[in-house]
């Protein structure tokens, strides 16, 4: 049996409208073929790692409505262990409005619903128990993603946290943190500075703020520039294949759901970054977040 993966988060009912580019502020395009499809951070790293092969809970809530229904059956079918997902009363499931451009970019507009509505007592103790790693991001209230990490440091399980969409994280919460992913922007934020990742790899106010956590490893995605991975204080650049995207959405949590996939079946940091990198790029040829993302065999088809 491969080893557990446990997913802490957000599941979202994404509804996904194409535009021809991104509407101004009071601004009105027309839009067209819009599609509902399960989405949510870690619901969405959850379907990326099992559809490779990982053994995966979820832990997270949804409404007791169609949404989330909808989203139960989909990660069913893929596998996924929902036993810790809960069905909130009198909550909406989240939701979130994604146009998408012309240029496969999007803007996403949350409705958190049940996942604001989980609180740390939500979270079962034995959630992370028997856990190889437990993937954290931040669609969901921090307590509760500090109540996981706890859980996670206890069960000496590798914790990577993707602190996305990002806020001011609690110092225990980074001291706990194994392995960081974070895209160019949320870099910036973490370390409290302008970042060019051109002309440093790792520049010195990323560097010192990971070392002053205790995090020797992180990725830095850079979407079709490629990727970053710092390992032990050494910082290499991995290119991005080259797409002809369709729909980023979900594109980070490909990365992440594969790296968390690839990191609990004995890879390095690089070699699971390397494989994660090409998921994440598969899944902008397709639209939707976890509509997108590849089997084994698909992948195999596609390299
Ligand atoms: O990262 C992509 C996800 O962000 C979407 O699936 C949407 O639900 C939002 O949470």
């Amino acid at each position: 049996m491969s080893e557990l993966i446990v997913m802490v988060g957000a599941l979202n009912a994404d509804l996904g409208i194409r535009v021809d580019r991104l509407p101004a502020p009071g601004e009105t395009v027309a839009g067209r073929d819009v599609r509902l499809s399960p989405g949510g951070k870690a619901s969405n790293q959850a379907v990326a790692a099992a559809r490779l092969g990982g053994r995966v809970r979820l832990v997270g809530a949804v409404g007791d409505d169609e949404n989330g229904r909808m989203l139960r059956e989909h990660l069913a079918r893929d596998g996924v262990d929902l036993g810790t997902v809960q069905v909130l009363p009198d909550v909406v499931t989240g939701q979130a409005i994604i146009p998408v451009d012309d240029a496969g970019e999007n803007a996403i507009i949350l409705v958190p619903g049940a996942n604001g509505a989980v609180g740390p007592e939500d979270i079962p103790t034995e959630a992370c128990t028997d856990a190889a790693v437990v993937c954290l991001s931040l669609e969901v209230p921090l307590p509760v993603v500090q109540r996981a990490a706890a859980l996670a440091v206890a069960a000496q399980a590798l914790v990577v946290l993707n602190p996305s969409p990002y806020q001011p994280l609690a110092e225990t919460l980074l001291d706990a943190t194994d392995v960081l992913i974070v895209n160019e922007l949320e870099a910036a934020q973490l370390a409290g500075a302008a970042l060019d990742f051109d002309a440093a790899p790792l520049p010195e106010p990323l560097a010192a703020t990971l070392a002053g956590h205790g995090i020797a490893r992180a990725v830095v995605t850079r979407g079709g520039k490629g990727a970053i991975v710092v390992d032990g204080g050494t910082a290499q650049v991995l290119p991005a294949r080259a797409v002809d995207p369709v729909d980023t959405t979900g594109a980070g949590d490909a990365f992440t759901g594969t790296l968390a996939r690839r990191l609990a079946a004995g890879d390095t940091l690089e070699e699971a970054a390397r494989e994660a990198s090409v998921v994440a790029a598969f899944s902008t040829t397709r639209r939707g977040a976890q509509a997108s993302y590849p089997t084994p065999a698909e992948l195999a088809a596609w390299r």
